[in-house]
């Protein structure tokens, strides 16, 4: 992740600025020496947070205020105004806050207050009066989830031990960030880790990288893993995300073809666009959007193939699908809409009306489904998920 911060613009708000430049429900970017803060204004009550966002650094006074919270404007995390904590992913650090007076009808921005404890999302709250907590807690899953969960029993002052299991020897790492600038190039692979085995064990996380939990044996809270091993629980979190639909038929198991979702897909599909000219992608959703755009960036051919008449039309409606269509024209992508793929060979995939797009790579994002392998073997799982209360 970035830790650069945006170059300090507006004014010095350490030397005050008039109340009435600050209407209700309101933001102004300004900076306090060289640290750029974002003032806030929720009815009589002024905050002063840092303005840059912990996850890529993206221009929080350009994102939405709502109620004492601010939403980034570039992958949607959420912090509080009020504490400085993250609400919603996929930030995981805290921004720091600033001590506000009101003077005369102006605002001055005084001290900093550093987060309490930075690494865990925000503040722990205290512990008293907590219902009797597990004696050791499982999560299952360190992806965005599993590693909130994580960090919340630590904030919200779980002492218990707590292990995070995954089978992928990568986890946890940035997902989203796999199909935009990493796939594009213009992302190092060092900002993709969330966060290193090292600094979940300062918090009394261990981290286990590799082996998959394979069953569960509920009544002796007990996990089997496929390296043999057990592992028991008090309390056991599932949190296994989803796994890439594949294509129907016989083309759903054609090697060529890549799917992304882990670190390990995405170097792949790097490593083939380092030998390609050209590329298929199947599906015309966000994640086969951002694929092609990517590979644009790589400066490839790419052919978009998805059954729709515009891309993410079924979400956005006709409008918005033609406008987001436009977009991917102009940077130089190929849509082939209302068609399928129909066979894949080594070279090229012909379409449902014949058409034969040469291509080394192939691409397909056709959605995903909710891995309920484990859920199953547990009995939770109803259907193609998992039935939750409101608490969840
Ligand atoms: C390429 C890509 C781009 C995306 N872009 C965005 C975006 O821009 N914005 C957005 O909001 N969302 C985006 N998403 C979706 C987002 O990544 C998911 O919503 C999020 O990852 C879900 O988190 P999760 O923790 O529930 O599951 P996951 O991230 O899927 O994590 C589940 C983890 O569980 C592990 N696991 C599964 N089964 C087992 C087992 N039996 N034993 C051990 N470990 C197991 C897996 O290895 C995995 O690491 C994107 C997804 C992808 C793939
Ligand atoms: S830069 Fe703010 S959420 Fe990614």
């Amino acid at each position: 992740m970035s830790d650069q911060p945006n170059a300090p613009a507006g004014p010095d708000l350490a030397g005050g600025i008039p109340l009435t430049s600050l209407a209700d429900g309101a933001m102004l970017a300004g900076h306090v020496g060289d640290d750029a803060v974002l003032l806030a204004r929720v009815g009589e009550e002024i905050f002063a947070v840092g303005a840059t966002c912990t996850h890529y650094g993206g221009p929080l006074a350009e994102g939405i205020m709502d109620g004492a919270q601010v939403r980034c404007p570039w992958h949607h995390a959420c912090f509080s105004l009020r504490t400085g904590d993250v609400v919603r992913t996929p930030a995981l650090r805290p921004i720091p806050r600033w001590e506000v007076e009101r003077r005369d009808d102006r605002i001055f921005v005084g001290k900093k207050i550093e987060p309490r404890d930075p690494e865990l999302g925000g503040s722990p709250a205290p512990v008293a009066g907590r219902a009797k907590a597990p004696a050791s807690v499982v999560i299952v899953g360190a992806g965005a989830a599993g590693s909130a969960a994580a960090d919340t029993l630590r904030r919200e002052g779980y002492t218990g031990p707590i292990i995070l299991l995954d089978g992928d020897t990568d986890a946890p790492y940035d997902r989203p960030n796999l199909s935009k600038d990493y796939l594009a190039g213009n992302a190092p692979e060092e900002w993709i880790p969330l966060r290193s085995a090292d600094a979940y064990r300062e918090h009394g996380i261990e981290l286990r990288r590799g082996p998959r939990a394979t069953g569960i044996d509920v009544g002796a809270k007990r996990l089997t893993l496929s390296d043999g091993s057990s592992l028991s629980y008090d309390a056991l979190l599932i949190a296994t995300g989803a796994t890439p639909a594949r294509l129907p038929g016989p083309s759903g198991n054609v090697p060529r073809v890549h799917y992304l979702r882990t670190l390990a897909d995405s170097r792949r599909i790097i490593a083939a666009a380092s030998k390609a000219k050209t590329a298929v992608v199947i599906g015309a959703s966000v994640i086969g959007l951002e694929v092609a755009a990517s590979l644009r960036a790589r400066g490839l051919e790419v052919h978009v193939v998805a059954p729709e008449q515009r891309p993410l039309e079924r979400v956005l409606g006709p409008e918005l699908g033609g406008f987001v269509r436009k977009v991917h024209e102009e940077h130089g992508v190929v849509f082939h809409l209302g068609r399928t793929a129909g066979t894949i060979d080594d070279r090229s995939v012909t379409l449902d009306d014949g058409t034969v797009l040469g291509a080394y790579l192939v691409v397909a994002g056709v959605g995903v489904r909710a891995d309920l392998e484990l859920a199953t073997a547990a009995g939770v799982a109803e259907g193609r998920g998992v039935p939750v209360n409101e608490c969840l």
